[in-house]
């Protein structure tokens, strides 16, 4: 117990100055409480404004895919690259050391794989992500999807109300229909959707033409997947032409983990998401560690 004899008189009350009012970074996410922006701000760098997100999820649909036969040999060894992995409860239980001390975007959702129809989701309790200490709660959103559309949505809705009651932020993950192209018009009313329903951020993939719109009429930061395997050179321009059309940030798997040099190319990817760096730039930047290995 404090002594109530003795004590030092309290005088520093900063008379005159006024209290600091700090804005948050991270767009659209100002008015989140305080648990959320903590959070966001352990998955986002405060400097950049920015993330590099390392996704490991895909054996939730697609089983051991090629580069994720076995995660303690080739993925470990990358999370310390990144900074945030993104992954299933699985694998995050029985492979990832607890003290790799990463931020975890959690796929909240699980359902159908690419055997049936995908996207027929449900939710994960929300005391398993709390148990697990996740910064991310991540939800499938099938928008044009005729079967899991409303679905997705709601499950999408449930994850918001559910991280707004723990503090836990929800990514909302734009899935792509069988039917619909992935243009601007198409992912500009996906990621819309998702800001709409209370994500926080929402992951969507790059399109060609006029990506710029899609980052300015979504009003929460947007990261983009990688989608499939690329040449490093052509990946690389993906994210730089994504970040420099104002994503906030990568949430990569394959053409980290497939890559010919995945620590390589993760340190590339870095160079463009905070350093600002040209596709020359971290195209050198991947080669020159593939070549000292
Ligand atoms: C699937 C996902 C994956 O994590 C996502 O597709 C990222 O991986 P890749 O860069 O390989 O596309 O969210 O829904």
């Amino acid at each position: 117990m404090a002594d109530n004899e003795g004590n030092i008189d309290a005088k520093n009350f900063g008379v005159g100055i006024p209290q600091k009012q700090e804005g948050f970074f991270l767009k659209g996410n100002e008015h989140a409480s305080w648990g959320i922006k903590s959070r966001l701000s352990q998955v986002f760098n405060e400097k950049s404004g920015r993330t590099v997100m390392l996704a490991f999820d895909h054996g939730f649909i697609m089983g051991p895919t090629s580069g994720l036969e076995r995660i303690d040999l080739t993925i470990n060894p990358l999370i310390q690259y990144s900074d945030c992995i993104m992954c299933c409860r699985g694998i995050l239980r029985s492979v990832v050391p607890p003290t790799c001390n990463k931020p975890i975007s959690y796929r909240f959702d699980a359902g159908t794989s690419i055997l049936t129809s995908l996207n027929d989701q449900s939710l994960q309790d929300i005391e398993e992500a709390i148990r697990l200490n996740v910064s991310l709660l991540a939800v499938m959103v099938a928008i044009g999807d005729p079967e899991h559309e409303g679905l997705t949505v709601r499950n999408l809705t449930k994850t918001v109300d559910m991280g707004v009651r723990y503090g836990i932020p929800t990514l909302g993950v734009t899935a792509v229909g069988k039917n619909l192209t992935r243009d601007a018009r198409y992912l500009g009313l996906a990621t819309r959707i998702c800001a709409e329903n209370g994500a926080n951020v929402v992951k969507t993939y790059y399109c060609e033409e006029n990506f710029e719109q899609v980052t300015n009429a979504c009003p929460i930061p947007i990261v983009i997947a990688g989608g499939k395997k690329l040449p490093e050179r052509d990946a690389l321009q993906l994210a730089y032409s994504a970040i420099s059309q104002g994503a906030a940030g990568v949430d990569m798997g394959r053409n980290i983990f497939q890559s010919d040099c995945p620590i390589g190319m993760l340190k590339a990817v870095r160079e463009i998401v905070h350093n600002n760096a040209t596709v020359d730039q971290a195209f050198d930047c991947y080669e020159t560690y593939k070549n000292q290995k």
